[in-house]
Parts: structure tokens; C-alpha cells; sequence
């Protein structure tokens, strides 16, 4: 699908709702959707629906079916329904969650409400353009970078790492780039060309990968004015993350480590604790 960028849109105080709160029959929950086309003069609206629950039905189960039954021009991203790809990300009664890996259940509410994640602009509807974002994790450059492959080719020879080394970054890695952080962070309202949280935890992922040899490179692009010294640690990214990473003290630790090699100060880097994952119902 083809979508243009269009300007970050706030999502409306006053909205229209469709359908008028009363109490909905057993076994059903209204869903409040936010509805907008940035191309047409159309103010944004919220549409309701009535949908059916069933068990262990999701927020994305909900709306797919809103899309399916009701109106097949909803908006909305998704892939794998099963939290990995990290597309759909989305409001959820005013928090910034998966859709995939919310039930409805869990929620304990008789009204959800589904709007668009905010610092990001709207393509449609729920669906929001990552441009931006995906530049951004481009720009720290997350790939290891070896002084054997200088043009990135393959390295030849093994690079061994031990499982201590490995520890030192290892629960960055289970991002998986949905965006939750950056739509929770207030600095990314702020200025739209701050890193965010998630690129800014990925160049200490491989900042502190023993096998990396970009220091120099990544370091010019998260030591810059909308780099990690733009972080005022408000913490938000870290309670949104539905995969347990922490990209909050990842920040930390690359100002750190910003710091540690501009005053030449030795030590080593600390090991990120593992952060538990959180239980589902
Ligand atoms: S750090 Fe967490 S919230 Fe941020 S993009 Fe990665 S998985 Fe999503
Ligand atoms: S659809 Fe892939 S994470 Fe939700």
C-alpha cells in the first residue's frame, strides 16, 4: 500500500461517537475507534461498535472483526498476531499498547477506546507512519561494524563473545521495534528529531557488543543535540514496553559511555540486568 507522510496529528478532545453509551448485552463490549482520513476535510471522528467477545478475544481481534462484520474501510496495521512483529501498536484506553497482545478481557472495561499512537503522523485511522522512526534506527547504525568488513561484507573468521560479554547488552536485543517507547516519550513530542528511546537503546546494544568496532561512527550520531543528552529520563518508554527491555537505562548507560571515552575514564560497561517479562493473562 502506498501512503503519504502527512503532519502528526493530535488526536481530538471534543469527537462525535456514533453510537450512544448504554449498557451493551452480555458478552459484548463497544469499541470507540478513531477515525481519520488526513486527505479528505473530514475532522476526525470516533466511531463506535458493538462487538461480539469471545475468550481470549484481543483489541486487534476486535477491530479486524469491526472490519470484517461492519466497515471494511477501518485502518488499522498488523501482521503476526502474536507480538513479534511489533506493527500494532496502538492506544488502548489511553496507553500505548499492542493491539495483538491486549485482551479484552484484560482491560475490565465495558467501553475500549482505540486511537492512533501519538508522536507519530496518522496514515489513516488507527495506522501511523513509522518513517521517521525506522530513519532514526537507521541512523545509529544497528549492525555490528568490524574493521575486517569495512565495505560490510561478511567477516571471515569466527568472533567469539563470552556469555558474561553477551549479558552486557542481551535484553536490548529483544526489541522488536514497535514503537511504544517513542510514543510515550515526551522529549519525542518535543522535538521530532531526537532519536527517541528505542534507536538511542539500539547504539548501546551495540555500543556495548564486544565484537563492535563503530564506536567512533555511532558515537558522533547519539553524542549530537537530539541525541542521548536530550533524554531527561522520564522513564514513560520503559513502563510501555511490552517486551520487558528497558530502553530507558539503555539511554543511561550510553551517556555513559558517551562520557566515558570523551574523558577517556576507564572501567568497563555494566552489565543491563535482564528485566522480567510481563505475565499475561
Ligand atoms: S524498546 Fe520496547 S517499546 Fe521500544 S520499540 Fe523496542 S520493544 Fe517496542
Ligand atoms: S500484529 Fe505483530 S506484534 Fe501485533
Amino acid at each position: 500500500m502506498v501512503v503519504e507522510t502527512q503532519e502528526r496529528k493530535e488526536v481530538p478532545k471534543t469527537v462525535h461517537v456514533s453510537v450512544p453509551h448504554r449498557a451493551q448485552p452480555a458478552g459484548t463490549v463497544l469499541l470507540r475507534v478513531f477515525r481519520y482520513n488526513p486527505n479528505t476535510k473530514d475532522e476526525p471522528t470516533m466511531v463506535t461498535f458493538r462487538v461480539p467477545v469471545t475468550k481470549g478475544m484481543t483489541v486487534l481481534d476486535a477491530l479486524l472483526w469491526a472490519k470484517e462484520h461492519v466497515d471494511p474501510g477501518l485502518a488499522l496495521r498488523y501482521s503476526c498476531r502474536m507480538g513479534i512483529c511489533g506493527s500494532c501498536g496502538m492506544m488502548i484506553n489511553g496507553e500505548p499498547k499492542l493491539g495483538c497482545e491486549t485482551q479484552i478481557a484484560e482491560l475490565g472495561a465495558a467501553t475500549v477506546e482505540v486511537g492512533p499512537l501519538p508522536n507519530y503522523p496518522i496514515v489513516r485511522d488507527v495506522a501511523t507512519d513509522f518513517t521517521d522512526f525506522f530513519s532514526h534506527h537507521r541512523r545509529i547504525k544497528p549492525y555490528l561494524i568490524h574493521k575486517d568488513n569495512g565495505g560490510l561484507k561478511p567477516v571471515e573468521r569466527e568472533v567469539l563473545q563470552t556469555e558474561e560479554q553477551k549479558l552486557g547488552y542481551y535484553q536490548f536485543t529483544m526489541c522488536i521495534m514497535c514503537g511504544l517507547c517513542d510514543a510515550a516519550c515526551p522529549i519525542v513530542a518535543m522535538d521530532q528529531e531526537f532519536l527517541g528511546p528505542q534507536a538511542l537503546a539500539q547504539a548501546y546494544r551495540f555500543a556495548a557488543d564486544s565484537r563492535d568496532e563503530g564506536w567512533p561512527e555511532r558515537a558522533a550520531i547519539a553524542d549530537s543535540p537530539h541525541g542521548c543528552f536530550r533524554c531527561e529520563l522520564a522513564g514513560s518508554c520503559s513502563a510501555v514496553c511490552p517486551k520487558g527491555v528497558d530502553p530507558a537505562l539503555g539511554v543511561q548507560l550510553l551517556k555513559r559511555e558517551v562520557l566515558r571515552r570523551r574523558f577517556r575514564i576507564g572501567g568497563f560497561l555494566v552489565k543491563a540486568p535482564a528485566r522480567r517479562q510481563r505475565s499475561r493473562l
